[in-house]
């Protein structure tokens, strides 16, 4: 049974993408069977497993909204090391009033992953900073959702917020689901400001719940453009060296909670 993880956070640029494509690259490397999920219109993950974003294609609001089923949206990524259920830069109002106005809104992803959950051993799933209904949807279908956050106290005052937002959702749709990992992106060891927001997460979330750290590294952005994760691009970089940590942790949280039935 996989275990479903949602990335989350409803600010840009904190590194969502990012650390689901190279936990991914890392975790198929290791041997899991791995599936990513895109729910984010701009596409950014599905482009970089290599699906061309400009073309037409089923994607996965079609199987969000049962015009197709999941399988027939799935892309196999080149290098073998994950599948993904694409986004689309054409998802609309329209669309977005059409998954609104259906039965159960939030649940339609939770139902597209059912056909998949014995399949694969980890389904990852990136989400949007707007479109709410998409990011309930991720964490509606998820068994653990991970954070990650550049360490400014802003910061922290999302991860209040999203602490609610998973304490709402335990109370409402799926009582599983757990906060499981906050990930410090784009990690500056020098800055005092950054040790200081670090240490504050500490007291409040406990040891238990901080991640391995993601050092900056130009090779995680340059990484897209070349199609690949991190560690077939830059196998000897430091950004794969802290992915490989951060998988261990993936492995290791999954492993005790399980998310098994
Ligand atoms: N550890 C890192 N080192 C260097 N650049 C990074 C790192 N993490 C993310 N980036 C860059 O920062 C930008 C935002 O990251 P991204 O993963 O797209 O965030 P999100 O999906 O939350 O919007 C991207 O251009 C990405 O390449
Ligand atoms: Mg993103």
């Amino acid at each position: 049974m996989a275990s479903v993880v949602t990335f989350a956070n409803k600010k840009g640029g904190s590194g969502k993408t990012s650390s689901v494509v190279n936990s991914g690259g890392v975790l198929g490397e290791r041997g899991y069977k791995v599936l990513l999920v895109d729910l984010d219109p701009q596409a950014h993950l599905s482009f970089w497993s290599g699906v061309n974003t400009y073309n037409n294609y089923l994607s996965v609001y079609d199987a969000l909204l049962g015009s197709c089923s999941g399988r027939d949206c799935l892309h196999k990524a080149e290098h073998g090391l994950y599948d993904v259920l694409p986004a689309a830069t054409n998802f609309s109002m329209g669309l977005l009033r059409q998954l609104l106005d259906g039965d159960k809104p939030e649940g339609k992803l939770a139902k597209v992953l059912m056909e998949f959950k014995n399949e694969y051993d980890y389904i990852l799933i990136d989400t949007p900073p707007t479109v709410a209904v998409l990011t309930l949807n991720a964490l509606v279908a998820a068994t653990h959702v991970m954070i990650p956050i550049l360490l400014n106290f802003l910061a922290i005052e999302g991860l209040a917020q999203l602490t609610q937002s998973i304490y709402r959702i335990n109370a409402g749709f799926n009582p599983d689901v757990r906060m499981t990992g906050i990930i410090a992106n784009q990690y500056d060891i020098r800055s005092n400001h950054s040790k200081r927001v670090l240490k504050e997460i500490y007291e409040n979330f406990g040891d238990d719940m901080v991640a391995p750290r993601i050092r900056n590294d130009i090779k995680i952005a340059e990484a897209p453009e070349y199609r690949e994760p991190i560690n077939v691009f830059a196998p000897r970089s430091r950004g794969n060296m802290d992915f490989n940590l951060l998988a261990d942790f993936i492995e290791e949280k999954t492993a005790i909670t399980g998310g098994e039935v």
